[in-house]
C-alpha cells in the first residue's frame, strides 16, 4: 500500500490505529486467497493444455474466479454464529476463494477433478457431487474444497479454495436460476420452481446426449484408424501401429 494511501485511510479512521491494523490484516488475507486462486487456476490451465494436445479438443471451456466480497464474508460469519475476526475467516470459511471451471462434457468434469485430486500438493477436504445427486431444485455441479500450499515471503501457508466444476449447459441453468432466485415474486410459487427444475432435467438429458454423440464419433474414428492400419478396432481389440 502506498504511504499516502495509508495516510488517507488513517485520517478516515480518525487515527484509530487498531482499526487500521485490522483492515491491513484483512486485506493481506484476501490477497493470499487471491494468490491461492491463481495457483489452482494454473493447475487447471496446465491440465487443459496437455489434454487438448493429447485429445485434440479442450476439456475446459473457461475458468472464472472470485474472492468473496467483505460484506459477504462478514454476512456468512454472522450466519454461522462465528466471531467476526480475521482469524475466524480462515478457520470457519471454505469458500472465500472460489474458482469455477466450465467443462465441455460431463466426463471431462470427473477427469479433471481426478487429475487435480491426485496431485501431491493438493488435499481434498470435501467433495459434493451434485451431478450424481442433484439438489432438489435441479442444481447440478461438482463441488470440491481443496487445500493447497502457497509460498509467501514469510513462508508456506495452507489455503482453502472452493472449486465448482460444471458443464456449459449446467452453467447456463445455474446462472439464470441464480439471477431469478432473489426475485421475491418467485419465492412462494411452486409452479415456477417446478418449471425451473424441469428445465434442469431437460438440460441434463441434453448433456448426456451430447456425451453420447461424442463417444459415437470417437468410436467411429477408432474404427477408421483400425481399417487404415489393416486391423479392426471393433470388439475391444486395439490395433497396434504398423511401422
Ligand atoms: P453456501 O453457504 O451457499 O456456500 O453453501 P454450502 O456451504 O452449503 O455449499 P454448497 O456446496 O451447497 O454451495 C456452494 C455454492 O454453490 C453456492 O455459493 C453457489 O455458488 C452454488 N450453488 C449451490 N446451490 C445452488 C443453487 O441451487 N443454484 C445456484 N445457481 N447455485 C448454487
Ligand atoms: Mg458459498
Amino acid at each position: 500500500m502506498q504511504a499516502n494511501e495509508e495516510q488517507l485511510i488513517g485520517e478516515f479512521l480518525e487515527g484509530d490505529g487498531a482499526a487500521f491494523e485490522k483492515i491491513n490484516q484483512f486485506m493481506g488475507l484476501m490477497t493470499r486467497y487471491d494468490c491461492a486462486i491463481r495457483e489452482v487456476r494454473t493447475k487447471f490451465e496446465v491440465l487443459n493444455e496437455e489434454l487438448s494436445y493429447k485429445a485434440g479438443r479442450n476439456p475446459i471451456e473457461s475458468i472464472t474466479s472470485r474472492v468473496k466480497r467483505p460484506v459477504s464474508v462478514v454476512g456468512k460469519l454472522k450466519r454461522l454464529g462465528k466471531p467476526i475476526t480475521v482469524e475466524s475467516i480462515s478457520e470457519n470459511l471454505n469458500d472465500v476463494a472460489g474458482i469455477r471451471v466450465i467443462c465441455s462434457f460431463i466426463d471431462d468434469i470427473y477427469k479433471v477433478a481426478e487429475m487435480l485430486s491426485v496431485q501431491d500438493d493438493v488435499t481434498v477436504v470435501q467433495v459434493k457431487d451434485y451431478i450424481q445427486k442433484p439438489k432438489p431444485n435441479g442444481y447440478r455441479s461438482y463441488h470440491m474444497i481443496v487445500e493447497i500450499p502457497v509460498f509467501f515471503s514469510e513462508g508456506k501457508q495452507m489455503m482453502r479454495v472452493e472449486i465448482q466444476l460444471r458443464t456449459v449447459a449446467m452453467d447456463f441453468w445455474a446462472s439464470l436460476e441464480h439471477q431469478m432466485k432473489y426475485k421475491k415474486e418467485s419465492a412462494d410459487r411452486p409452479e415456477i420452481a417446478a418449471e425451473l427444475k424441469s428445465c434442469a432435467e431437460t438440460i441434463a438429458a441434453t448433456d448426456a446426449r451430447m456425451l453420447g454423440i461424442r463417444k459415437r464419433i470417437e468410436s467411429l474414428e477408432k474404427q477408421t484408424e483400425g481399417q487404415e492400419n489393416g486391423y479392426s478396432a471393433i470388439d475391444g481389440i486395439k490395433p497396434f501401429p504398423i511401422r
